[in-house]
């Protein structure tokens, strides 16, 4: 069975919390995307060598590094992903992802727009602001109003990029996850899913 799930959205927004939870009671296989460009924007830094050249030549290893969740990760992943020349380098491997035997769900910021827009099941997940900072600052601490100026400054460079800008797809179904427990958000995502089988 070809089934794509589509989860786009902004920074913790809940994405990868409900995108591991559906993959797990459907038995379809997850790709957290962001890891690919977290990936290419650290060790590209790391190596100061060339994004694009980074991205053609992705290891494993480059992908288990334990220091691609912190926030300038985030950071250097959101600036290397404004490159056309790296984002087109990580569509083949994204697109068999998601047509691979016996479902699929990928999540990231243009998965529905650009990787996959024949997928199945399109979900665009967004919360306010404020609680994404709040639960980014749950995982890393520090300063909180510096973690919600990060998520801030991300979004807006992720949402005004010319290259795939993060948009929901016109077919997408809105998720707000503002005041729903991760019980709640993954329920509905479920049974949407569930719909569509
Ligand atoms: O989802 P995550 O926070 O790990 O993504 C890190 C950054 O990678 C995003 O802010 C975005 O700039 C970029 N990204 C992207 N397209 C994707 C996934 C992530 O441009 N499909």
């Amino acid at each position: 069975m070809i089934f794509t799930v589509a989860v786009d959205g902004p920074a913790a927004a809940g994405k990868g919390t409900i995108s591991r939870a559906v993959a797990a009671e459907f038995g379809f296989a997850h790709l957290d995307t962001g890891l690919l460009y977290r990936a290419v924007g650290v060790v590209s830094e790391a190596r100061a060598a060339d994004p694009a050249q980074v991205a053609r030549s992705l290891t494993p290893e480059d992908l288990a590094r334990d220091d691609l969740r912190s926030l300038a990760a985030g950071d250097a992943a959101s600036r290397v992903a404004v490159i056309p020349a790296v984002r087109a380098a990580l569509v083949d491997f994204q697109r068999s992802f998601a047509r691979r035997a016996g479902g699929a769900v990928l999540d990231g910021r243009d998965i529905g727009t650009v990787i996959c827009p024949e997928a199945e099941v399109k979900l665009f997940v967004t919360a306010s602001a404020e609680a994404r900072a709040h639960r980014r600052w749950l995982e890393v601490g520090g300063d909180a109003a510096q973690v919600l100026a990060e998520v801030r400054a991300r979004d807006e460079r992720d949402m005004n990029r010319a290259e795939a800008p993060l948009r929901p797809a016109a077919d997408a179904v809105l998720l707000d996850t503002t005041d729903l427990s991760v019980a709640e958000a993954v329920a509905r995502a479920a049974a949407l899913i569930r719909a569509r089988l």
